[in-house]
């Protein structure tokens, strides 16, 4: 079975872009892949963090992945850093990366513009991303559209490594799904639907109450012309919903148009669709949320698989460096 990684941070809720865009490609991957999903809660502190918030957030979110059908059974979930090789190998590898590829990547741009306070850690956070790839010997990286230029510098990183070290690490692939992979914000459907979004009304969170979340895709922003038809460049809103509603219920957006002649009854398909996705994992979530306990336990079981993997490569990629090896062996 290839084996598949990602990750996911623990910062703000997580959105429907998130659901439709990653999350329900781990649940349909898991059985096809020996897959690792991580809780990137290091990566997290890239930006300023009150004590506490980051642990909250990883429990909140462990439960919404559980939630949303991650089988602890079938895959390995876990922490980012309850695994330390992580940080570890984080280290040797930026130590193989340039500032100049560093500088390039497109969100540590979007992430530090305008900002008083740019954290080293934000600048380095491809390197950390890599050390989570790489420690699991990945074939493929499911992720959205945003996150290519990051596999890409991992693989670029990894060649690096092996070339100056010897064969080390085998170099992953990013995937992107192909339906729904970028959800705009139904206020702003230029935009990509967003947690930092201005607009509350643009973003649907997984946990909203699911009146909320009707009312939002009704009132989404379309066009005044009255024709259905899936063209994101000239109907970025409508094209929006059918894709959606593609999405969820496993559709071509192309196809989808054709039931449809006005934007009343596209908006209304695509709600109830929404709801009825939402409203079984919101159950799931209040369950786990009753016992949290069960969930760290979870977690302890993830992190001790993790570790097994990751501490197998970060040592492989310490004996090639040829750093010196302690007396022990
Ligand atoms: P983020 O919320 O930026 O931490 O992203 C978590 C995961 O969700 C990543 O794989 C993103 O590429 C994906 N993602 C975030 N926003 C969207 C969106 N609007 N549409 C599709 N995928 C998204
Ligand atoms: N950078 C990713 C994001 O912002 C999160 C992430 C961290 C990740 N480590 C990863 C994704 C490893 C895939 C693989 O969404």
């Amino acid at each position: 079975m290839p084996r598949v990684f990602s990750g996911i941070q623990p910062t703000g809720d997580i959105h429907l872009g998130n659901l439709l865009g990653a999350l329900r490609n781990w649940v349909s991957d898991q059985h096809e892949a020996d897959s690792f999903y991580c809780i990137v809660d290091l990566h997290a502190l890239t930006v300023p963090k009150e004590p506490g918030e980051v642990g909250q957030r990883t429990l909140e979110l462990a439960q919404v992945l559980l939630a949303v059908g991650l089988d602890p059974e079938v895959c390995t979930l876990f922490v980012q850093s309850h695994v330390t090789e992580h940080s570890e190998l984080a280290w040797l590898l930026q130590c193989v990366t340039s500032m100049g590829e560093l500088r390039r990547m497109t969100q540590f741009k979007d992430k530090s513009e305008g900002k008083d306070f740019v954290s080293a850690g934000l600048f380095t956070y491809p390197a950390l991303q890599a050390a989570d790839i790489l420690l699991y010997d990945t074939d493929r990286v499911p992720v959205g559209e945003d996150q290519i230029q990051h596999i890409e510098l991992t693989r670029d990183v990894a060649e690096r490594f092996n070339h100056r070290y010897g064969e080390t690490f085998r170099l992953p692939a990013a995937s992107v799904p192909t339906a729904g992979a970028r959800v705009m914000d139904l206020q702003d459907p230029t935009r990509k639907m967003s947690k930092s979004s201005e607009s509350p009304a643009g973003t649907i969170l997984v946990t909203e109450d699911l009146g909320s979340v009707a009312k939002k895709i009704k009132r989404a922003v379309t066009d005044s012309e009255p024709e259905v038809r899936y063209d994101p460049a000239a109907k970025p809103g409508v094209s929006n919903l059918l894709s959606i509603l593609g999405a969820v219920t496993g559709r071509d957006p192309e196809e989808v148009a054709g039931d449809y002649e006005q934007y009343g009854p596209l908006k209304s398909d695509t709600a109830e669709a929404v709801v009825e996705l939402l409203r079984p994992i919101q159950e799931r979530i209040a369950e786990l949320q009753k016992d949290p306990e069960r969930t760290a336990a979870l977690l302890e079981v993830g992190a001790e698989k993790a570790r097994e993997v990751a501490s197998g490569v970060l040592e492989r990629a310490k004996r090639n460096i040829g750093l010196l090896p302690r007396a022990h062996g």
